[in-house]
This record gives C-alpha cells, structure tokens and sequence, in this order.
C-alpha cells in the first residue's frame, strides 16, 4: 500500500507519537491543569511541553500564546469570530479551503466586508493585488500559506510586510504547511496563525488551535467559547489572558501528547530536511506525470469527449514554489473513477474531488468535479513515487 493522502492526515507518524498517547493513557491519565495532586501536574507539564514545542517551530517567544483546540478550523474560527465586527472589512484569496470560506460568508452575512483577491490558475497569488483591495476599514488579511489542491505557497512574508505599513493583521492558515515548510511569525510577520496537528506536526487527529500575537488587541478579542479553565475559579466571568481566555473545558491532553512528540520530531529532524525531501519527490512527481504520454484506448475516449489526452497537471509545476501536494486529471475519466483503479488495483491511497475548496477549484479551472490529489510526506520515498507514476501511466493506456 502507498498513501498519498498527507494533505488530509498524515500517516504513518513518527516514532514516539504512539507511544506519547500510550504513556498517557496508561500513567498520566489525570484532568490538565485542573487539580493539584501529581498526575494532574504530570498532565499539565505534557500539555505545556506541546506549547512550548509549537512555539519553538513558529518562532513564537511566548508559549502561552499557543491557544490548543480541536482542529485549524477551530483555531481560523476563533481568530475570524474573535476579531472581526459588523462594519469590518476582511481580505481573503480565492485559493481558500471552506475553514476560512465559510466562517467568513457567515460573517459577511452578519455586516462584515470581504474581499476575495483573484489568485491565478496556477493557484498563485500577487501580493500587489491584495495592496490594492486595502479600504479604510480593513482590519485584517486572512490566507492559506499552502493550496490543499494544488500546494501553491502563496507569498506570506510580503503580505505580511504589507499588512505591517497599513497596520492591518495578517491570519495565516497554516494547515498544509506547519511542520513541512519553515513558518517564523517574527519575519513573516503573522499575527495570527491556524494549526491543525493531524497533518505535517504528525501529531493525533483533534489537536490543533492559533497562535494569537502581540498586535492583537485582547480587551476586544471574543472567545469563541466561555467556561472552567482550571484558573481564576472565584470568577463568574472568562479570565482576560491567554491561553485559558481561549481554552475552556477540559483538553484533549492524550492528543496533545502525541502533538508534543509530533513536533518534537520535527524540531529534531529540522524542516529544512523534511522541506529538501519533499521538494525533491515533488519535483520528480511533476516531471512523471508531466512526461506521461498518451496512448491507445484513453486518447481515442478522450479525443471523442472533446477533452485533452492523458494527464493535465494543475498548479505551477514547479516543486520549489509548492508543497508536497499535486492535482491532476485524467483525460476521459472522473477523479473519482482514477481514485477508485488506484486504490482498487494499485493500492494507492489518495482524495479525489473538491477537497473542501470549492473556490480553489473554481480558481484553477476544476469545479465541479475536481481533481485527483496526491498529498506526499517525509515518509514517502522516490520508489513509491516510481510506483505510482506507472499507476498512472497505464491508467492512461486504459488500464
Ligand atoms: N483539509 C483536508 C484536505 O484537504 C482534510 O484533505
């Protein structure tokens, strides 16, 4: 079996991951932060260690401005519902996955103004264009650092420095790039950053959150929820710091174990290593399909259906300026049907479709049916890639 799906979920994890759950599971066990006794500190310290680790890879000098939640959406709701009032207006891209998109229709329908900035069909974005959508009452610039679709990078640190002279935030959603691509919110000037741990943290699903920074006006933030946090118990009212002003109820500390030891992995083996490794399967993935020619019963099926023969690769085919994700198509055959040969008699785990990002999709020319999605990993090798190149390969020839 190969799995290319690491842009929904990494798998498999590191050593350590597992066991961090386990040791939690069966040692600790206790409520975080909550009661005083051992276990409970035991608890605490593992869920501190997480933030602190999290920390470490975002460059961010304060752990206890790693807010953990659920998942990025939880975290990108926060931030978008925490910030932004009826009268606001907000800047977005058309490469967004519906974690940001939705929130924000939700928001416009309550009074807020948005903007979406076109990106091109490769999935890229012109940092001059968000500069011009700039109103007086632009309070924030919210984007995907890496396309779920086709892991176009979109430029971070110059929109970070655009946001700076205007004095406007800057929300990065960071679901495909934490952990695979080098993220520093001190240069690239992020105020507001959405993780998720499932994906290149190679942390447990149900772990995630955002890192809030110090621009952010706090006696204005909302949290999306209010209840114990363990500190302040004499008061009725949400304490005002953070993380607990964000973190309330009980945590999902096993998970948050399992984060730890995710980014601890990270942290040891260095993205810049990781980032080599995928840049290089990337780079080989691209030319393969790209080289793939097109031959016998597809191209006669393809040429009838007025659609170009064998295989469209989306995105800018350039493995420097993208993650380890690709889209491609299939002439005269549905994603779905490419999916369902790969896994059937390939044993290739990949997601087909519109990948939660119905607007990316318009973007690049696939909506409604989308694409096929390999979403590579430090842990995939250049045979496995070979593999599924000539998957392909012979699912163009007509199988
Ligand atoms: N957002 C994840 C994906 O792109 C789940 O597959």
């Amino acid at each position: 079996m190969i799995y290319f799906d690491n842009a929904a979920t990494s798998w498999p994890k590191p050593p350590g991951v597992t066991e961090a759950m386990v040791r939690f599971m069966e040692e600790v066990g206790a409520n975080p932060g909550r009661s005083g006794h051992r276990l409970s500190v035991e608890a605490g310290r593992i869920v501190y260690e997480a933030r602190e680790a999290v920390a470490e890879l975002f460059n961010v000098e304060d752990p206890l401005r790693i807010v953990f939640g659920y998942n990025v959406t939880e975290g990108l709701n926060l931030a978008l519902r925490g910030i932004l009032q009826p009268g606001d207006h907000v800047i977005t891209s058309s490469m967004e996955h519906n974690s940001v998109m939705r929130p924000l229709r939700a928001l416009e329908r309550e009074g807020v103004e948005l903007t979406v900035v076109a990106c091109s069909a490769e999935g890229f974005l012109d940092p001059a264009h968000v500069e011009a959508a700039i109103r007086p009452n632009t309070v924030m610039v919210v984007l995907n650092h890496g396309s779920n679709v086709v892991g176009s990078l979109l430029p971070v640190a110059e929109v970070g420095r655009i946001c700076r002279q205007h004095d406007l935030l800057l929300l990065m959603d960071t679901a495909q790039t934490a952990g695979a691509y080098p993220i520093d919110v001190e240069a690239d000037h992020i105020d507001l950053l959405g993780f998720t741990g499932h994906k290149a943290l190679c942390g447990p699903m149900g772990t995630g959150g955002l890192y809030i920074g110090p621009r952010v006006d706090l006696e204005r933030f909302e949290p999306l929820k209010r209840g114990g946090t363990g500190s302040r118990s004499e008061l009725e009212e949400q304490p005002d710091f953070l993380p607990d002003m964000c973190e309330s109820g009980t945590l999902n500390a096993v998970g948050l174990a399992g984060l730890g030891a995710g980014v601890r992995f990270v942290l040891e083996q260095r993205v810049e290593k990781i980032r080599r490794h995928e840049e290089e399967l990337m780079a080989q993935l691209i030319e393969g399909l790209k080289a793939i020619p097109s031959t016998g019963l597809r191209r006669a099926q393809s040429s009838r259906s007025g659609r170009r023969s064998g295989v469209t690769v989306y995105g800018g085919h350039d493995a420097t300026r993208q993650t380890a994700t690709v889209s491609f198509n299939v002439a005269g055959l549905e994603p779905s049907e490419v999916g369902l040969q790969l896994d059937e008699e390939y044993g290739i785990l990949c997601r087909v479709g519109l990948h939660c990002a119905p607007l990316a999709h318009k973007t690049i020319g696939t909506f409604p049916t989308g694409t096929v999605r390999f979403g590579l990993s430090y842990f995939n090798s250049g045979e496995e890639v070979e593999v599924a190149l000539r998957a392909v390969r012979e699912i163009v020839n007509g199988g």
